[in-house]
């Protein structure tokens, strides 16, 4: 199941299988000043709430979007002072000049932007912002790791396997400015990459692959088992993305 809706069927294993987004990046949006008490935040495809919760701790009101109706509950049960809209990005309710942030967390690449970024534009405020940013494996400047070396084995063997749509990885952080950009509606402010590492054990590797749309359970086993052969843990290196764009004064 390589779809949007893989989320959805694995919805508790996703949430306590994903890694937190690192603090330094919600000290930057708190330092430029878009993540402050009273900010009015538009979430698109929130999922369980990773996202959602540290926003909401730094005193921001959000609405979160999210069609995957397991998620959408355990973020209703996790972070009730959420709004949850079960709705994709596309279809969602977005009333004129009301959001003074819209963020999206490893979600941008799952939306059709020639219909959301419009609505976007729409949404948010005359000085509003759009946020977007995702965690990915791996950071080019690191060696390949015992792990990684086994993970790409696994995913060689895939012979006609297609990738999913590309995401704001590390290397492709620039096409993702022009496909946000490019319609004139936001213009980027902010680029920065945030790189982190995580100990991570066999179950939340299992638990983790789980979560990926394009692992199968057989992968997923095998990912685990590399685990397993290298000790019980494996120190794996993060990258996370974060674009910062503002709406252009186009109205
Ligand atoms: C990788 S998950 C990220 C979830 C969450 N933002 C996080 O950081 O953990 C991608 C999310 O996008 C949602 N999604 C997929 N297609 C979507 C769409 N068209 N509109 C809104 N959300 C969508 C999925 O249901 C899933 O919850």
């Amino acid at each position: 199941m390589s779809d949007a809706l893989h989320f959805n069927a694995h919805a508790a294993i996703y949430d306590r299988g994903r890694p937190p987004y690192p603090a330094a990046l919600w000290k930057r949006l708190q330092d430029i000043g878009l993540l402050r008490p009273g900010v009015r935040i538009l979430e698109l495809g929130a999922g369980s709430g990773l996202a959602t919760g540290p926003m909401l701790q730094a005193g921001a009101s959000v609405i979160a979007v999210e069609p995957g109706e397991a998620l959408a509950a355990l973020l209703h049960q996790r972070w009730p002072k959420a709004t949850v809209h079960l709705s994709t990005a596309e279809a969602a309710p977005m009333p004129a000049a009301s959001f003074d942030l819209a963020a999206a967390a490893t979600a941008i690449h799952w939306f059709n932007l020639d219909v959301v970024l419009p609505k976007l534009h729409r949404t948010l405020v005359r000085d509003g912002h759009l946020a977007v940013w995702r965690n990915a494996f791996g950071v080019p400047s690191i060696a390949v790791t015992p792990f990684r070396r086994r993970i790409t084995a696994i995913t060689a063997r895939r012979g006609d396997y297609a990738p999913p749509p590309p995401v704001p990885g590390e290397f492709d952080t620039d096409a993702w400015i022009d496909q946000l950009t490019s319609s004139g509606y936001f213009s980027t402010t902010h680029v920065e990459h945030f790189r982190w590492t995580i100990e991570l054990g066999t179950d939340q590797i299992h638990d983790l692959f789980t979560t990926f749309s394009n692992w199968n359970a057989a992968e997923v086993d095998e990912a685990a088992q590399a685990v397993n052969d290298l000790g019980g843990h494996v120190v794996e290196h993060y990258v996370t993305p974060l674009i910062i764009l503002k709406r252009t004064a186009t109205d």
